[in-house]
């Protein structure tokens, strides 16, 4: 977790960095601190507990000079958030400084070691080893010295390092955990993710593990892993600032639930040829290769994982292949059966989630064949896998994830109509009329979205409450699960999901009267079965709120209100059923007066185990 900015040329290194921080506040906003070398040779640093706006108050009291600098926002992972915790890290001289995202998992034998040694330690970091490791090896090389002190790394880590005595440098390093280098007109940045340099280049090289980036005197050099120097390729980030940002909406968070039409059309339709058929460019899987597919696996984390229980009935539907849907923590320590006839699709918006990467990476070790669905191109589950599904949402920011799990419902469904086509288990009319129908959803939503007053109500509803119920059936309980997790990250209201049949073996012994409970009630052939459950929780006093398809009369003769929402395919509704769900999270989380972007105890990419 953890964001890190760091920045080298001629111009003020503090604003720079200040502002880079403002744009990964979602990686962790625990505190936030800053160093810079300044022009008498020494660092000038800052560091505060709370929210960048407590650093940036300082700033504003002790303005720091200098043109070479590094900055920090923390999610905390090793001693508690506190403004000694708090990074940059220092030696004893204050000669170095260093900042770190990740976590150095031998750092306790690092620290007893150094301990003996003479240093002294001020804070519970293990970030703290690096900086008084640097300094051991410190012989008047600034890169040398950094790159002794990593050969001791083990972990996941990025690190950034500066030194009064070397003012004209900087120092990276990228391990496991994400680093990009801006390329500015006489200037550099490193960056945890693009858009904190974003206002300033657009062109970035994206760091490999082991890649230490070194810029003395204006020249930037990058070295792999042995030390050799390495050429890499200079990308260019297409996206727009703006789409960075709010446009205009309150929270990242309503934008990106609205951003969401958008996101369904641009994962769709740049895939689709003049024909109408589908082109996954980064995905090299051929008529063959499916044929020997006999198991798949989908494995991802949260919401990521939500969007794969739905791909499972996409897959299984469609493509006719057995699939397990796993939570990439429990996953990689399971043990799992692989082969070379198994594929795995993990599922991850930031494409950094520890789990999943290291759950790829088992399965890859065993032989699978690997496909990631991922919003950010160049992330490390990207790179790790043998096939790439992008899913072009767009930069998601708010914690709560929303568009990122739409378009990646949208993806399996485009994955298992493509591997059905291939495979010969889909005849054309049928993919036809189901491309027509995803393109569809894209309308359906607006119109949703164009109801969000009247969804607002309900929020009334929920408020207070201390506890909520969401229950469906079939893919509507994926809905359900999904829904419950994005009201208790944002609203903190204790909410469960339960496939509404097992609710009289234990969970209905927990509706009381007045009980909000939300049912998802869009599948034709459960209707019924779900209006016998909506019975059984409104005889024990629930408050009954449903989500169902427009025309359904019989879901409002026992529900106490209805969300009613567009008609498609059962297949396809939970992208449209999810909607009204993300609008009652939203509205009750302002209702209580939470940040809705930032929740508490979280952070948005979880890059540690
Ligand atoms: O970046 P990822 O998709 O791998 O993230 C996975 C989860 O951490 C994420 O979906 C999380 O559950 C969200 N906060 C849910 O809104």
């Amino acid at each position: 977790m953890c964001g890190i900015v760091g920045y080298i040329g001629n111009k003020q290194a503090s604003e720079i960095i200040v502002d880079g921080l403002s744009k990964l506040e979602y990686r962790g906003y625990d505190s936030a601190g800053i160093a810079v070398v300044n022009d008498n040779d020494t660092i000038n640093w800052a560091k505060k507990k709370g929210r960048l706006a407590g650093l940036e108050k300082i700033l504003a009291e002790n303005p720091i000079q200098g043109t070479v600098g590094i900055g920090h926002t923390r999610w905390a992972t090793h001693g508690a958030p506190s403004d000694v915790n708090s990074h940059p890290h220092l030696n004893s001289a204050e000669t170095l400084a260093v900042v770190h995202n990740g976590i150095i998992e031998n750092y306790m034998q690092i620290r007893e070691i150094l301990t003996e040694e003479g240093y002294v330690f001020k804070s519970e970091t293990d970030t703290e080893v690096a900086v008084h490791l640097i300094d051991k090896y410190y012989e008047g090389d600034l890169l040398a010295a950094a790159r002794k002190a990593v050969s001791v790394f083990r972990g996941a880590y990025a690190l950034g390092v500066v030194s009064s005595e070397h003012k004209g440098e900087l120092v990276a390093v990228r391990k496991e955990s994400p680093l990009i280098v801006g390329i500015g007109e006489g200037e550099y940045f490193i960056a945890s993710d693009v858009p904190a340099i974003l206002k300033y280049t657009r062109n970035v090289y994206y760091l490999e593990n082991d890649e230490m980036v070194h810029v003395k005197d204006g020249v930037l050099t990058i070295y792999d892993g042995n030390n050799n120097v390495v050429e890499k390729e200079l990308k260019t980030v297409e996206w727009d600032i703006e789409a960075a940002s709010k446009g205009g909406f309150d929270h990242f968070m309503m934008k990106e639930i609205y951003d969401q039409p958008q996101a369904i059309r641009d994962t769709l339709l740049r895939r689709l040829d003049e024909e109408g058929m589908i082109h996954l460019d980064d995905i090299k899987l051929t008529k063959e290769d499916l044929e020997g597919i006999t198991k798949m696996y989908i494995v991802a984390c949260g919401t990521a994982y939500h969007a794969g229980l739905v791909g499972k009935f996409a897959i299984e539907k469609l493509a006719k292949v057995p699939v397990e849907v796993d939570i990439a923590s429990e996953f990689r320590y399971s043990d799992p059966f692989i082969d070379e006839h198994t594929m795995l699709i993990v599922v991850s918006q930031s494409g950094e989630t520890a789990d999943t990467l290291a759950a790829m990476k088992l399965a890859k070790a065993k032989g699978a064949r690997v496909l990631a669905i991922t919003n950010v191109v160049g992330s490390s589950v990207a790179r790790e896998a043998h096939d790439v599904f992008y899913t072009w949402a767009g930069p998601e920011i708010a914690v709560a994830s929303t568009k990122a799990y739409t378009a990646q419902m949208i993806a399996f469904y485009m994955i298992a109509l493509d591997f059905a086509y291939k495979k010969g288990a889909v005849i054309i009319e049928r993919y036809q009329e189901l491309i027509k129908n995803i393109e569809g959803l894209a309308a359906k939503v607006e119109s949703i979205l164009a109801n969000k007053d009247a969804i607002e109500q309900y929020s009334k509803d929920m408020k207070d409450t201390h506890n909520a119920f969401y229950l469906g059936r079939g893919v509507d309980y994926t809905t359900a699960r999904e829904a419950a997790l994005k009201l208790k990250e944002i609203s903190y209201i204790y909410t469960e999901a339960f496939a509404a049949g097992e609710l009289k073996h234990g969970p209905i012994a927990l509706i009381e009267e007045g009980t909000p409970v939300l049912c998802v009630v869009t599948q034709d052939a459960l209707e019924e079965k779900m209006i016998s459950n909506i019975k059984e929780v409104k005889a024990r006093g629930a408050f009954v709120i449903a989500i169902a398809k427009e025309g359904n009369t019989e879901v409002a003769k026992v529900a106490d209100d209805v969300i009613y929402i567009p008609v498609a395919e059962d297949l396809l509704m939970p992208v449209l059923a999810v909607i009204p769900t993300q609008l009652i999270s939203y509205y009750v989380s302002i209702a209580r007066g939470n940040d809705v972007d930032k929740p508490r105890n979280l952070a948005k990419s979880v890059t540690v185990e």
